[in-house]
């Protein structure tokens, strides 16, 4: 693998788990927490991966970066990172948060990679070229267990707290069971290995979904067009699931599919 991608994807390997090992240092001396809004904070082991995870890229590549705590803007070449997806559990000092790293090329991913330091699990995905935990290949579940499908439904104060009591309701209805864990990029890696059925949220940015899209969808799974009507900047609706409720969850959720939609591939995200 001598290509730009290969020579990313290494890097993203290898800077996900560094940005890891920082954060998990930082947590033990965790310092003031900032806050966004009443539900959304922020500390300095954010911004310190992140301005890390940029100094490694620009000496690397060179290439642009959008992330969650510095901004930036899109570019032919450029990374989509999120330093610590589920920033609140991080904080908690519960496990369930992550390092989120994504790259695009002329507007397509190319590569995400996504880190979970305290269960060392690193799930990464080349466009064309399957999805890995640990290096073992993933596969949504196909409902392979027999139960109900299981959705994990994100929320954030971006969205009315309605809009998701009442996707909730339309999902029990329709005898869903559901779950909230407190991190996108997690939710939807979990859809990429078979422990979750699906992953929505009405509203998230593009730092959290990127990697984990391309993980789903080169798992196998089903995902909505997030990156249409802007919305690596603005953020958007998204959906990745196994293919056999990704049409019932399209219409339920009101989050439009590609059409027609395709059961496995390699499209971007
Ligand atoms: C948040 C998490 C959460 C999702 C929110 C995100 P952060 O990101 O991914 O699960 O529901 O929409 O903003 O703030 O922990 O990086």
């Amino acid at each position: 693998m001598s290509d730009e991608v290969a020579a990313r994807l290494a890097l993203a390997e290898a800077l996900a788990r560094e940005a890891g090992a920082m954060a998990l240092r930082m947590r033990d001396d965790l310092g003031p927490v900032e806050s966004k809004s009443p539900i959304d904070f922020c500390t300095a082991a954010d911004h310190a991966v992140e301005a890390m995870i940029r100094a490694r890229i620009a000496a690397a590549f060179g290439d642009a970066v959008i992330g969650e705590e510095e901004g930036g803007e899109a570019a032919d070449s450029v990374w989509v990172v999120d330093p610590i997806d589920g920033t609140a559990n991080f904080i908690h000092g519960g496990p369930r948060w992550c390092i989120s790293l994504a790259w695009m090329r002329r507007g397509r991913v190319e590569l995400g990679v996504i880190y979970q330091p305290r269960e060392g699990r690193l799930f990464s995905a080349r466009r064309g070229q399957g999805a890995f935990l640990n290096g073992a290949r993933l596969s949504v579940s196909h409902l392979a267990h027999g139960a109900a499908p299981l959705v994990e439904m994100g929320w954030s104060e971006r969205r009315p707290l309605a809009s998701f009591t009442e996707a909730l309701h339309r999902l029990t209805e329709q005898r869903f069971e559901f779950r909230r864990h407190g991190s996108g990029a997690l939710g939807l890696a979990d859809v990429a290995a078979g422990l979750n059925d699906a992953y929505a949220e009405l509203h998230i940015n593009a730092w959290d979904v990127l990697a984990g899209l391309l993980l789903v969808r080169e798992a196998g799974g089903v995902v909505n067009d997030f990156l249409a009507n802007d919305g690596l900047t603005r953020g958007n609706p998204v959906l990745a699931a196994t293919p056999e409720i990704a049409p019932r969850l399209s219409a339920l959720l009101g989050i439009p599919l590609p059409e027609p939609v395709e059961m496995a591939g390699s499209e971007t995200p």
